[in-house]
Order: C-alpha cells, then sequence, then structure tokens
C-alpha cells in the first residue's frame, strides 16, 4: 500500500503545479519556515515578491504583506493562509484619518510604515519599514514637516536617529512589542548577565534604552548570528528562533514575555498553519483583490521606498 502523502508533501507539490513561491515572514511557524522558498523581514520580502516571475505567490505573513506582494507584482495571484492575519498598526490607521490629515495640513510629507492598509499607503508619500526607517526620513528635505504613522514607538526611534523635530507620530502600537515590559528586560539582564539585548524598534523607548542593537528582524537575527557574544535576550517576536537557532544551535537565546498573552508570540502571525497553506495553493484561496486604481496608487510610494538605498 502506498503512503498518504504528508501535508509537506503535498505543499511541495501543489507548488510546482501552480507555478507558486512560498514567502514567510521570520513569525511564522517553524514548520512553514521550512518549507518556505524565502524567509525574510518585511523589506526582503517585499522585493522578492517584486520580482517573481511564476503564477503565485503565497505570502504566509500578515495581511498587509500580501497586499503589498499584490501592489509591487499585480500581474501575479496573491493568496494566503488566513486572511484573517491582521496586525494591530493597520488597525491603528485608517485611510479616512489620512485624508483628514492631509486636509488640515498639505504640506507634511507622509511616511507610512509597511505595516498598513493598502489604501492608508495610496494616500501616503513615501512607505518604510523597520529596516529602513530613518534613511527614508533622511532622505525627505530637512524644511519639509513629516507625519510619521502609525507605530509611535519605531517613529519616536526614528526622530532619535534623525534628529528630526518638524515630525509628528501617529499614535498607534504592535500589540506584541508595545507591551514588552522593561522590568522584565533588567529581570533578564539580571538574570544572565553575559546576554546582549537585539530589539525591535516597535519596542517602547525603555526597551530601546537598554538595547545593545536596534533593527529590523533580519537585522536582529543577523547582529546576533555575526556577533561573538553567546547569549542573547531578544526583544522581538520568538518566530526569530527559527532562524537563530538553525544557524547558531550553540548560541543562547532568551525571549522576553509581554504582558498580553505572557509569550512573545504574534496571534495574528500565528494564525497561519500547513493545513491551511495547503488549502490556500489547492483553492487559490483567500487571494488578495485590489481595485486597480489603488494598487497603481499605493505602488508610487512604495516604489520610492525601494528606490532609496
Ligand atoms: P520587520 O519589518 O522586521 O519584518 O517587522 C515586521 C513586523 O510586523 C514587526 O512586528
Ligand atoms: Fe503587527 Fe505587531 Fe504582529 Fe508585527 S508583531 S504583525 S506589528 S501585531
Amino acid at each position: 500500500m502506498v503512503a498518504a502523502p504528508s501535508i509537506a508533501e503535498e505543499i511541495q507539490e501543489l507548488k510546482k503545479e501552480r507555478r507558486a513561491i512560498i514567502l514567510a515572514h521570520h513569525y511564522q511557524e517553524s514548520e512553514i519556515q521550512e518549507l518556505a522558498d524565502v524567509i525574510g523581514d518585511s523589506l526582503e520580502l517585499s522585493r522578492k515578491a517584486r520580482d517573481y516571475e511564476g503564477d503565485v505567490i503565497a505570502f504566509c505573513g500578515v495581511w498587509f504583506m500580501a497586499e503589498t506582494a499584490k501592489v509591487l507584482n499585480p500581474e501575479r495571484i496573491v493568496v494566503v493562509p488566513d486572511k484573517d492575519a491582521g496586525c494591530s498598526l493597520v488597525d491603528a490607521c485608517s485611510a479616512e484619518q489620512v485624508r483628514a490629515f492631509k486636509r488640515l495640513h498639505p504640506d507634511y510629507a507622509v511616511v507610512s510604515y509597511i505595516n498598513t492598509s493598502v489604501e492608508v499607503k495610496a494616500e501616503s508619500d513615501i512607505l518604510c519599514t523597520s529596516a529602513n526607517a530613518a534613511a527614508i526620513v533622511n532622505s525627505i528635505p530637512k524644511e519639509k514637516p513629516v507625519l510619521f504613522l502609525p507605530d509611535i514607538n519605531l517613529g519616536n526611534w526614528v526622530r532619535r536617529q534623525t534628529g528630526r523635530e518638524n515630525m509628528r507620530v501617529w499614535q498607534g502600537a504592535c500589540i506584541v512589542h508595545a507591551t514588552f515590559p522593561s522590568r522584565r528586560v533588567a529581570a533578564a539582564k539580571a538574570e544572565f548577565p553575559a546576554a546582549l539585548v537585539a530589539a525591535h524598534p516597535e519596542c517602547p523607548a525603555d526597551v530601546l534604552r537598554m538595547a545593545d542593537f536596534i533593527g529590523s528582524t533580519s537585522g536582529i537575527i543577523k547582529w546576533c548570528l555575526n556577533s561573538t557574544a553567546e547569549e542573547f535576550i531578544v526583544m522581538t517576536e520568538s518566530g526569530v528562533s527559527h532562524s537563530l537557532l538553525k544557524n547558531a544551535p550553540h548560541k543562547k537565546f532568551h525571549f522576553v514575555a509581554n504582558e498580553n498573552c505572557n509569550c512573545s508570540e504574534c496571534p495574528y502571525m500565528k494564525r497561519n498553519s500547513l493545513e491551511k497553506l495547503a488549502a490556500c495553493l489547492r483553492t487559490l484561496s483567500p487571494r488578495v483583490e485590489i481595485a486597480p486604481e489603488i494598487v497603481e496608487r499605493a505602488r508610487i510610494p512604495l516604489e520610492r521606498m525601494l528606490a532609496v538605498k
């Protein structure tokens, strides 16, 4: 009797049949990262999505990331394992709120974090990710006032990095990073005195002050792997442990729990599963569909971002 194919084997078969690429963010479950063609941060995955020449992009991340892939490569079919994989930052800022701000402050440049809806992107002058936010703000003429949205911690960190004073920052926050308490980081430092601290800029300022390195998810992984240190306190979602442990099994990585779930997992990212990935490749749904006019408008600030080195 021939054994039934495993779910992983089925996904590999479907991938060939569909001429699909599987893109996975570092916050995905390990079993999804194991099957992915590319694992990356939001900036790296945007570039990969833009350059893909096959038929289907299966985006294992959250919805705004899949929308970004569709905008950058609208000819491809973009599917997601779970359409309800959202993001608290997306929910913190609507296109109507941005339009209202622009009506009152037409002189401002609107710099939007990639963690926004495609409609907010369409209202923006330029986008950024956690990997390039300071460089993007620095690319705007000094005299031009800036609205940075929607992440308050990333925005305030960028303001400190760039020294930019004519910059307003939206009040949105990530439900994972913004609730990492500095006293728990202090406790971890006391428990593991040799450990260096690496943090994502969505963390609160008092956590970032304790960090030896601040950067995107890929930035954190590269820094920990390249460091001569052997032990780290990692202030981001625990999915990054997949690449960290795979590439440096001899090093130790400690994650500090946030106060919402007493873990460091993003509940949106963790909605995806192998079963849902197989189903989306099989049925080509849930599928990202965006009105052509919004695609055209959102593509301009995205391309501007990708042009900034
Ligand atoms: P990266 O830009 O580092 O991929 O982060 C995305 C994100 O959602 C962080 O919470
Ligand atoms: Fe959004 Fe935070 Fe989850 Fe990143 S970790 S996808 S910012 S809710």
